[in-house]
């Protein structure tokens, strides 16, 4: 469906060419004088300077053209040359009524459909996920869904951190812990045991305490480093250690992550990329854009219109191993051959924008990636504590997503036993929900790029721009819906009425602001428009409810009316927390 603001510039511009003005000054936007208006133009203005006339003069030709139309219950002239546009009741019922009988609420998919990768969620195997990783998640996953909501072909990689290192040192400290296991036993040749010789609450103890050896024993770290070259170059015992490491890791994090309503099409690391690094290697040799500096092999990648110093990309190092750089350009290899993908989006902490400003120079000087494709860095700010510094636990130390995730839930959980008797089970469920949101929302209601202060007593609060709110909207709904139904009266097929006062008309508003509001935030990838367009629904609604006597009232048309508007408010506040990456409980 064609968005409100689309159809009234329609008119609007309509007027201006009839007028013999350019139809480009005929754009409309919302009001900012909400109580003046419902939409404005401010064409007269602009059109003053063209033709040399009063903009009020203009304004007032314009707005006689414009009388008497149907969709418009007033258009003014004000000075010194707006247009004060008030939509008419029956357009407004209309254009609700064709939105509730298209089942995406009037938002039409893209025209051509993109493929998108999505490289998201970057948890490091045998680490802990820690509060950095949640914004990637929950970002990530939120344009995924956007995405895939628009018609596009919408692919979420894991991009797993397996490589380097971290491999070493675990390899390192089992070998000193239990060095009689097969892995180590250069003369084994038999299959190697399918169990692995660790859990993964003793996997995440021993790779930090081999990290803090690492840095206080050169001799540890040298073993650990011979360890992962040994590991890069075929050793088979700690090959298949590694592959123990993956396992255990992946399936914890696929837990973590599935609490989170966090899923990926692609489980694929760093690791996978390794294979593709010696023939892009030498073609970037071959191609003469790679060169050695210093020892190490590298490409440029400044521009003449940079304004700060952009290193080169690092392909390899002196004794030739890899790095951070050589990892994410192979991937670009392995995603181009396989996928072909129209776009790869990156969503990592904005503090690694300049190395993904040299990969995607790099990928498109070397021709990893053609002009076709799209390289986009969606960087995001750091989550804080109340402080304003990163957040930390209570004694200061990295804070476990689990442990968070865990403390929200059990606030959660005793707010809703404060306030209503539910059964344990379903208090306990009710509260995992509704924690969520309040994880979520609080996240994603702001801008991406932007550093947030993580307050949990504001984003649990049920009043307020929160996740809890708009779900205690949502199950004010149900409840309400409820009722109707249990009096055995059905709004099937029932119209929504033409308002017949202010509050029912703003709901109207609102609604039909639905697919300006997605289509916003797919073109800017920007899933805090979402929440502030449902934040305004959910307030009208809010409104509406306090001011209308929905179950009481005896018009039977006229009800089911309401029931109808309020269905509709409901389906599209339960869309759009969708596309956020969570739901709603049945009561709360
Ligand atoms: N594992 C990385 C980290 O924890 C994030 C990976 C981001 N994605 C990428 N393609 N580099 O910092």
């Amino acid at each position: 469906m064609k968005e409100v603001l689309e159809l009234i510039r329609q008119e609007v511009t309509a007027a201006f060419v009839r007028c013999g003005y350019d139809e480009k000054y005929g754009r409309v936007s919302l009001s900012n004088r909400p109580d003046l208006c419902e939409y404005q133009c401010n064409g007269a203005m602009a059109a003053a300077k063209e033709y040399k006339k009063a903009p009020i003069a203009i304004a007032t030709e314009v707005c006689e053209q414009l009388q008497g139309q149907a969709m418009f219950e007033s258009v003014v002239a004000c000075p010194p040359g707006f247009l004060n546009i008030i939509l008419s009741g029956d357009f407004l019922a209309d254009y609700v009524n064709h939105m509730a009988q298209d089942e995406r609420m009037g938002v039409d998919q893209v025209d051509t459909p993109k493929t998108i990768m999505i490289d998201y969620g970057g948890p490091n195997v045998a680490k802990p996920l820690h509060v950095g990783h949640l914004r990637s998640a929950i970002i990530g996953e939120s344009i995924k869904r956007i995405g895939r909501f628009m018609g596009d072909t919408m692919i979420g990689d894991v991009h797993l951190g397996d490589w380097g290192l971290q491999m070493g040192l675990i390899i390192t400290e089992l070998r000193l812990r239990q060095p009689q296991l097969v892995y180590f036993d250069p003369d084994y040749e038999g299959t190697y045991p399918e169990e692995a010789p660790f859990t993964i609450s003793e996997l995440e103890e021993i790779y930090p305490t081999a990290s803090k050896k690492s840095k206080e024993d050169p001799a540890y770290k040298e073993e650990a480093m011979t360890a992962t070259y040994e590991l890069q170059h075929g050793n088979p015992g700690y090959q298949a250690l590694l592959g123990h490491i993956l396992n255990v890791s992946v399936s914890d994090l696929k837990r973590n992550y599935e609490n989170l309503n966090v899923s990926f099409e692609l489980w694929k690391g760093e690791s996978d990329a390794q294979p593709y690094i010696p023939a892009m290697v030498d073609k970037m040799k071959a191609d003469g854009f790679a060169y050695v500096s210093e020892g190490a092999l590298v490409v440029d990648v400044k521009e003449d219109t940079d304004t700060k110093e952009i290193p080169p990309c690092m392909i390899l190092k002196s004794d030739g191993a890899s790095l951070y750089d050589t990892t994410d350009l192979a991937t670009l290899v392995w995603r181009m051959e396989d996928y072909h993908p129209d776009k790869v989006i990156y969503v990592v902490d904005k503090r690694q924008e300049l190395h993904f400003i040299q990969v995607f120079r790099c990928a498109r000087k070397t021709g990893i990636v053609p002009d076709s494709t799209a390289l986009e860095f969606i960087g995001f700010g750091t989550m804080n504590g109340k402080d304003g510094k990163p957040f930390k636990t209570r004694d200061g130390g990295v804070m476990r997503l689990e442990n968070l995730v865990a403390e929200i839930n059990e606030k959660m959980y005793e707010k809703i036993m404060e306030n209503k008797t539910m059964p344990e089970a379903e208090a306990k469920e009710t509260a995992r929900i509704v924690a969520l949101s309040a994880i979520k929302y609080g996240d994603l209601s702001n801008q991406a790029s932007k550093d947030y202060i993580f307050d949990v007593d504001r984003f649990t609060s049920f009043e307020g721009n929160t996740g809890p709110y708009i779900l205690y909207t949502i199950v004010r709904m149900k409840s309400i819906l409820n009722r109707y139904h249990d009096e055995g009266k059905s709004a099937d097929g029932a119209v929504v009425l033409p308002a017949t006062n202010e509050s029912q008309k703003a709901l109207m508003l609102e609604l039909a602001k639905f697919n300006s509001a997605i289509y916003g935030a797919y073109e800017e990838s920007a899933p805090h428009r979402i929440c502030a367009y449902i934040y305004d629904l959910a307030n009208a609604f809010n409104r509406f409810y306090h001011e209308t006597k929905i179950m009481t009232e005896e018009d039977e048309d006229k009800q089911a009316g309401y029931i109808r508007l309020l269905e509709l408010t409901k389906s599209v506040l339960e869309i759009c927390i969708d596309l956020l990456g969570f739901e709603a409980p049945e009561r709360m």
